[in-house]
């Protein structure tokens, strides 16, 4: 066994109140399955051997969160919270101290918290303490039963009698347990209950009745461990965390109009002095550098941004590299495979895919650049295309540094343009053009004088 700290995830359960095919742990928050935010403040708070108990779609579960410090715990039925760590005994085997137990469905649990319930937990000596929170409205949490600091039990809403239904301090479900005692508590564990289920809650009464030393601790904001039970909540828990999110870049120097409508996943990157207009997301494996300016309606997902980019209203980027002091759209396109290596302009109705484009390259308007290999200094009138796709197969367009490309002109790839040549508006370019060349192919213009006349003059008789 490995060494470190050990805590329990429930995670088993099936969520029926999300109506959803999904296990209820997969649902995500700020870019993440929920799962992944008990677990980070896990880690985060030093527990190194984590136990996950999964039961619903645990094969998805499994699939997205493998890890070398995690040890999956099946739980075939849910028989209840209790039977839920009695699962996870056997992996705990030859493990004897400070056991930590989440629920994977309280995503806003702070590690700060958890630190603190561990050593206070320490310090009392105590076998059970549990986070509890003052609730205004404790409906459906199990209550606390204190005998001044010493906490007797914790009997569920629908066990409760009228008076015990009045306490407002309620069970979180976070606890930390002394392993030993509470691997043998859960032996003693039965179902006489409303829900006919082994309730862990149940191992307090246990420690009492055994002459040892149990406690509560008490978070001072309720809202930290809001429980997601259905999709109203987990919209509750969402409004919450972006809060967090927005609130701590602000904090560090980033500028927000209205950050109420910014919508940043969990470990997007932003530099000092960026700007972000209303209606912002930022999505994934994102980072964004210093002073940018990003403006309402853009979405970037998975992509790198550097320093002073100015990403106009309405573009969209997926997966792409831009480089520092570009200036893109509004309303352009990096589709994934885009590079841009610096002051590149990617104006309105341009769209690109595995491009990449070298320094100061413009495409100002309406132009589609894919497959394509683009020097520096190269600039792309409007209108043209790279005709990438035969229907079959992808071919590559080649544009060497200071090309002048005119406007309307198509690249049939595979396709490749010497240095510093120009090709004429309105051009099909099928052929390789040499540097420093002039490529044309159009029509000669045929002009038929006083024909509009003739015809009218027809049409009258
Ligand atoms: C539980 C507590 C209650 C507390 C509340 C806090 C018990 C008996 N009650 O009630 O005191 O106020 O949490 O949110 O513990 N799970 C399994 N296997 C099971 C059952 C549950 O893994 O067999 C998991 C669920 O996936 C969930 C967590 O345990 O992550 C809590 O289960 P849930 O049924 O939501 O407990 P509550 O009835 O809310
Ligand atoms: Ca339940």
């Amino acid at each position: 066994m490995n060494k470190g700290l050990a805590a329990v995830i429930l995670a088993a359960g099936k969520g029926t109140r999300m109506k959803s095919t999904l296990p209820k742990v997969m649902h995500p928050l700020c870019g993440e399955p929920m799962l992944y935010y008990p677990l980070e403040a896990a880690r985060q708070a030093d527990f190194r051997q984590l136990k996950v108990v999964v039961g619903h779609g645990a094969d998805v579960v499994r699939e997205r969160f493998s890890s070398p410090d995690l040890t999956w715990v099946v739980q075939s039925d849910q028989l209840g919270t209790g039977h839920a760590l009695m699962c996870a005994a056997d992996s705990l085997r030859g493990y004897s101290g400070p056991l930590l137990l989440l629920c994977g469905d309280v995503p806003l649990l702070k590690t700060e918290t958890i630190e603190h319930l561990r050593d206070f937990h320490a310090r009392e000596k105590a076998v059970v303490t549990v986070l509890t929170a003052q609730m205004p409205n404790p409906h459906g949490y199990g209550r606390i039963i204190r005998d001044g600091e010493q906490v007797m039990g914790i009997v569920e809403e629908r066990d409760a009698t009228d008076l015990q239904r009045e306490i407002t301090e309620i069970n979180t479900g976070t606890y930390m347990f002394d392993a030993a005692f509470v691997l043998s508590a859960l032996r003693g564990l039965n179902k006489n209950n409303a829900q006919g289920e082994y309730y862990l809650t149940d191992v307090v009464a246990a420690a009492v009745a055994a002459g040892k030393t149990t406690r509560a601790l008490c978070v001072a904001d309720p809202t930290e461990v809001m429980g997601v039970n259905d999709r109203c909540q987990l919209a509750e828990a969402e409004v919450l965390m972006r809060w967090k999110i927005n609130s701590d870049l602000m904090y560090a120097g980033i500028s927000m109009t209205d950050p109420t409508t910014v919508y940043i996943d969990n470990g997007v990157e932003l530099g000092v002095d960026t700007q972000l207009h209303p209606n912002v997301h930022l999505r994934g494996k994102t980072s964004i550098g210093k002073n940018c300016i990003i403006e309402t309606g853009v979405v970037v997902v998975d992509s790198q941004i550097g320093d002073g980019v100015h990403l106009k209203a309405g573009s969209a980027i997926e997966e792409s590299q831009v480089g520092p002091a570009c200036k893109i759209g509004p309303m352009a396109h990096l589709r994934p495979g885009t590079v841009l290596s610096g002051n590149n302009k990617i104006g309105n109705y341009v769209e690109t895919k595995k491009a990449v484009f070298g320094e100061g390259s413009q495409a100002s308007h309406l132009t589609y650049v894919g497959d394509a290999e683009v020097g520096r200094n190269v600039n792309f009138g409007c209108g043209a295309i790279t005709c990438n796709y035969d229907g079959v197969n992808k071919y590559k367009t080649i544009i060497e540094d200071d090309v002048f490309i005119g406007s309307d002109t198509q690249f049939v790839a595979p396709v490749t343009i010497g240095r510093n040549s120009l090709i004429a508006a309105g051009s099909t370019i099928t052929k390789d053009v040499p540097a420093n060349a002039l490529a044309l192919s159009r029509s000669n213009q045929r002009v038929i004088d006083g024909w509009r006349l003739r015809k009218q003059k027809k049409s009258e008789d």
